[in-house]
Order: structure tokens, then sequence, then C-alpha cells
């Protein structure tokens, strides 16, 4: 928030007007004027501590929105800033916005609210929102539509994110906080999302979806991203799992509708028929084709590669993540000797075989594990269409398809969900937190490896780590969260 409140307002309305030409603007139409908007003085306890806050909230971020539950944002912003204070080094100038979305299973996301985060069992502990204003953030959290919806199919969720981030842009001089600093947070498919709003920041390609919601005037770029084991590079995620899984015949699977990593999940035995199976070994070999087509080099400038047996550099590049974090856990003193497949010498990791890591861990989806053949899969309800709910989305799906009438869904479609096409051509952040833990089966270790690597070898600052024994799930390490935070809130933009 700038001082000077006039031409600043002016400024909104000029971009108003702007978006107006080329949308037809209509009287019924959301006015994006922020300063409009009443909060209301709240106070709650974080840790002890009393923090009060103004709410704004279900604020539509859209002129013309489509479903105004999810089109809409919930804002929080420290009471301090109101009257010339500071928190943790912020004012009201420079505050950077903490921006987590709720999208999880690819299924609607409502705009958050502190102290409601809908992850794992309530643990008594402040969420990652609370944390976030009791250390002078604002927080500024975006609903989005999902895959159940026949308006909320791909790419509706990204570009309503992007509305978000244009709607606190095009309000940086009437709000508190520095629109220049928006960090995103997400967990698995609010991780893939969270990443894809970096990584497609400004792209062209999202233009004519915001336009024709009346998204507001401005950039959508963003500052920083956070990401929770990201369910992302759909299109080949199946090979991935495959690359990871083939061979391991038993699994633990669940219903689509337990996606959702907030859902407690249930889980079911099987094993795999011989067609999987068949299925499996025709998925693993597509894999190292992908891997090799990206032209990746680890940080010495050595390619990062995989042979036809899905062996090499970027089979030890992901070996040598797990690895780190089992030395750290040896370092804290932990006893490990119950993982047989990790190589331990005088307290050090020496090895590992990555085939017995991935049976220790499990198979938890059925191959192919995205793109489902008969089309049972959440991801093939994502990529559907307003009339018809479920496609497929690769052409090797299509190809063994068991699902009637079954189509495939148009390949730009499925592009403007792929970050790995926009990392390093769209206006990216520099600064990426990417999380994914030892003991997530939902998606390969390959696909968050894949975006590190990526964003590494655009010259991006990446802090990737695979944590110990961690399920798929997010926001668990709040304290290191919030120190990166403040560490990359201090760097230029
Ligand atoms: C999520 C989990 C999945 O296994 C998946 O395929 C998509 C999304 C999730 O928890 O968001």
């Amino acid at each position: 928030m700038k001082r000077i409140m006039k031409p600043a307002l002016l400024t909104v309305a000029i971009a108003i007007g702007l978006s107006a030409c080329a949308t037809a603007k209509k009287s019924s139409d959301y006015d994006l004027d922020f300063s409009k908007q009443r909060g209301s003085a709240k106070t709650m306890q974080v840790n002890g501590e009393t923090v009060a806050y103004r709410a704004y909230e279900n604020i539509v971020y859209v002129q013309k929105p489509v479903d105004t539950v999810y089109q809409s944002i919930n804002i929080y912003i420290p009471e301090a800033y109101f009257n010339g204070g500071s928190i943790n080094g912020f004012t009201a100038d420079t505050a950077p916005i903490f921006f987590p979305n709720q999208v999880g299973g690819y299924m609607p996301g409502k705009p958050g609210e502190p102290g409601k985060a809908g992850f794992g069992p309530s643990t008594g502990k402040a969420d990652a929102m609370q944390v976030a204003l009791s250390q002078g953030y604002i927080v500024a959290s975006p609903g989005a539509r999902g895959r159940t919806s026949s308006s909320g199919k791909a790419p509706a969720a990204i570009v309503d994110l992007k509305a978000a981030v244009r709607y606190l842009k095009a309000n940086d001089k009437v709000m508190p906080g520095d629109a220049g600093k928006i960090i995103s947070n997400g967990t698995s498919a609010g991780g893939a999302l969270s990443v894809l709003l970096g990584a497609s920041g400004n792209s062209a390609d999202y233009e004519p979806y915001l336009r024709s919601l009346g998204a507001a005037e401005a950039g959508d770029d963003i500052f920083a991203v956070s990401a929770y084991c990201p369910i992302t590079i759909l299109e080949h995620a199946d090979a991935a799992y495959e690359w990871q899984f083939n061979g391991i015949k038993d699994y633990q699977s669940m219903n689509i509708s337990m996606l959702d990593y907030k859902v407690e999940r249930k889980l079911v035995p099987g094993t795999l028929t011989d067609a999987q199976v068949k299925l499996s070994d025709a998925l693993k070999p597509q894999f190292p084709p992908y891997v090799n087509s990206l032209g990746l080099k680890d940080a010495a400038g050595r390619p990062l590669a995989l042979d036809k047996n899905g062996n090499g550099s970027f089979k030890r590049y992901v070996e040598a993540h797990i690895m780190k974090s089992a030395q750290k856990q040896l370092d804290a003193g932990k006893d490990l000797s119950d993982r047989k497949w990790l190589a331990i010498r005088n307290g050090k990791v020496t090895g590992m075989d990555f085939f017995a890591y991935a049976k220790a861990a499990g198979r938890m989806k059925t191959p192919p594990a995205f793109d489902a053949v008969d089309l049972s899969a959440g991801e093939n309800q994502l990529f559907g269409t307003a009339t018809v709910d479920k496609q497929h989305f690769t052409a090797f799906s299509q190809q063994h398809n068991t699902a009637e009438g079954a189509t495939r869904a148009d390949e730009h479609t499925v592009k403007l969900m792929n970050p790995m096409y926009y990392i390093g051509q769209a206006q990216n952040p520099q600064n990426w937190r990417i999380r994914v833990g030892t003991a997530d089966r939902d998606t390969s270790l390959a696909i968050a490896s894949l975006v590190s690597a990526k964003l590494e070898n655009s010259g991006k600052t990446v802090d990737f780590a695979m944590p110990w024994d961690q399920p798929h799930s997010g926001d668990y390490d709040l304290d290191e969260l919030f120190a990166w935070m403040k560490q990359v809130s201090a760097q230029a933009k």
C-alpha cells in the first residue's frame, strides 16, 4: 500500500475502465475496488499471543464470475498496519502477501480462514494463516473452481488463482501490503497450482480466459512459491509412477473422492491384474525418453538422464534427496537400521536400493495412475469439459481405453496445466521452496524432482527437500516455512 490514496483510487478506476472496454462492463458487474470493502475487526490467539486483524471475506475477485462461492478471496490484515505500526520488520508498505490456496484433489477450493486449515487431524497448533498474520504478513486466501463442477474443468483453477493475483495487484495502492511480494502456498493439487502460478506468471496463454471473466487489469506474476507434494506434470506422471513402482504388484488404493489430502483416506489392499502389469510394463519405458527430452543438468553441469532401463544420473539425483533426508535423521541421532534399503556405514548413508525403497513405501495407484483407462481417476475429471465430465489426456490411455465413447482433452488445455512448459519461458519468481515426503506415494518422487531440476537449470533459487517419512501432506514444518519466507522477503523484487 502506498500512502497517497486518491491517485491510487484513480488508477483502479482507470484499470477497471480499461478492462470494461475489453469486455463491455455492465452495471451488474462486480466492483473490483478493494477500498470499498468493509472489514470487520477481529482477534485471535496464536501460540499464546493475541493477534488483532481485520477480516475481509468472500470478496468476488472478477467482474463476471461464473461461480461466486469459489471465485472469491478472503483477505486478512494485521490491525497494526492501520495504525502506522510494524510487525516482524514489516510495515503497511512492505508486508509481503501470503497467498495460500485451499485446493485438494483438484476439487473446488473455498477461500481459507485462519484457524480452519483443512488438513490433517486437528493438532491444536496454529495453522499457516494464523502464523502468517502473527508474523506480520497479509493473508490473502483465494478460492478456485474444481473438477466436480462443469465450469471447474482445466484450466479453471489456475485461471482463478491468476485472477485473484490480478485483484491484489490492481489494488496494491489501496490495500496494506506489497503486491509485488506475493508468496503462494499449496499442497498436492494445490501445490501443483502453486508451482504453476509461479511458472506461468504473465503468460499470454491464459489471457482469453482471464478476459472473459473480467479479471482486474494487472499482471499475475508472483514473488515466491512454496509447494508441498505437487501432483503435476500430469501427462507424464503415469510413466513416472511406473518408473518408480514397476515390479510392485501389491497396492493399497482408495476411491477418487478421497484424493484430497485433507480428507481421511480409507485404503483398500489389492494386487495388480495381469492386464495392469502389462500396462505398467508398457508405461515404464516411456519415462526415460521424456526425462532425456528435457535436457536437464545437475549442479555441476552434467546431464540428468536415464538409460532405457530407467537407470542413470536422474535416478541418482532423486536418490540423493532421499539419502540426504536419511542423513539428517542419522545426524539427529535416529536409528535407521530397520530401513534395509539404506546402506549406512559409520553413521553415514553410503547408498540405497531404489526399488526396495519403493516397495517399502508401497504402491498406492494402479497403472495408469492418473489417466485411468476406464476414466476412473480424479485427473480424468479435471480434463473434462463443460459437457463431457471425464476425458483421457494422454495418447497411451486413449489407445488403451476401456470406457465407452471416451474422448481426449485437447493438447492446449493439457499444456495450460503443466508448469514444465512455462519454467524459464514466462515471468518466474526467483525463490522456490518445494517439499515432498519420503512416505508420499500419491505421485512419483520424480515429479517434484523434475520441477526442481528445471527451475535450478533456469537459474532459480530452489530449496528442495524430501522430509523423512512424511506422507502426502503439507504445512507440517511451519517454523522452517516461515524462516524461508522471511529470508526471501528481504530480497529485492
Ligand atoms: C491429490 C492427491 C492425488 O493423489 C491426486 O492424484 C490428485 C490430487 C490431492 O491430495 O490434492
